[in-house]
């Protein structure tokens, strides 16, 4: 369970973490995700909230220093480094840019070229991590851990373990190469490129890296707290939109009716959110409705967004 409400007179942001989190803490709905048969093991009450501001500053409730694999909330941050190496007009040769109204893990592609919809869903971001640059699957895997940990602003490491469970149950994800591999849309060894794909999926991340890690977009590519620039504004800018068009799959819709601000979610039950201009956001809470997002996390970035009245629109 995570640590109670604690004392912190004069901080209202953190008051209105620990506010939010108390009122959800017992919202029991959804199942972990189980398909990666590791990530079935995590303990389904873990509950953190942070929230980094653009003058470095983090603000947390609950455990936000729990260490949890980032899954698909990895994508938006491969995009950028895809973009950074190629320029928009050449990754968008290779993946779309619109919201695919389908599961992350769909299996339709465009008919013509083969190209998958958008990087946010499994098979546009298996193409974007191939496209990241490096020569052969270690130079690239490499590069993927040094750009996430530039995002975060501290060194990340690989759960090898999860790699491991999701490489070897990773038929689906294996499926989806295979087919673009033969549209053309994804090129090199499919095995490789697999395998760079699921090990960025595998970097354990905490709550507050994420909140640094969106902060970091959400500050048009400069990371708030070591200052580095890690991407350029315009790549930031353009990472910003594809999130929130297609960050939440095939209720990103919904999402920005209700929560108006672009966001990524992933199996491990976490949330990342970008307000431009003035924060991060990291949710981490295990439990997922059926699309794959974490239901603690969703009532949380509703509840953040009304209370703050933070909706864009
Ligand atoms: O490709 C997969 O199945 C996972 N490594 C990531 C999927 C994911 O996080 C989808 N998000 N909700």
């Amino acid at each position: 369970m995570g640590n109670e409400q604690q004392d912190r007179p004069g901080d209202p942001l953190t008051a209105l973490l620990d506010q939010v989190r108390l009122r959800l803490r017992d919202l029991d709905d959804g199942e972990p995700a189980s398909y990666i048969p590791e990530l079935g093991r995590v303990d389904p009450d873990l509950f953190g909230l942070s929230l980094c501001a653009l003058d470095g500053q983090v603000y947390a409730s609950g455990d936000t220093t729990t260490p949890f694999t980032v899954q698909s909330v990895s994508k938006p941050f491969v995009f950028a480094l895809a973009l950074a190496d190629h320029g928009l007009e050449n990754v968008l040769a290779r993946v779309g840019a619109e919201p695919s109204g389908e599961a992350f893990n769909s299996i339709r592609l465009e008919p013509v070229t083969g190209r998958p919809p958008n990087p946010m869903v499994n098979a546009g971001a298996i193409v974007t991590s191939s496209l990241v640059a490096g020569d052969g699957p270690d130079e690239r895997s490499a590069r993927i851990l040094e750009g996430l940990s530039a995002f975060a602003g501290r060194p990340l490491k690989v759960d090898e373990a999860v790699f491991a469970s999701e490489r070897a149950t990773g038929d689906r994800n294996r499926a989806l190469a295979y087919l673009m591999h033969n549209a053309g849309s994804l090129t090199g060894d499919v095995e490789e490129q697999l395998a760079v794909y699921f090990r960025q999926c595998s970097v354990l991340v905490t709550c507050e890296d994420l909140a640094v890690m969106h902060a970091t977009l959400a500050g048009g590519g400069v990371n708030p707290v070591t200052g580095d620039r890690v991407v350029a504004p315009r790549h930031a800018q353009h990472v910003l939109a594809v999130m929130a068009t297609c960050g939440m799959y095939d209720a990103s819709g919904q999402w920005m009716l209700q929560v108006g601000m672009p966001a990524k979610s992933g199996v491990s039950g976490a949330i990342g959110v970008a307000l431009p201009g003035q924060f991060g956001i990291g949710v981490f809470s295990p439990p997922l409705e059926e699309k794959g997002n974490s239901v603690r996390g969703i009532a949380a970035c509703h509840l953040i967004s009304d209370q703050f009245g933070l909706h864009l629109m």
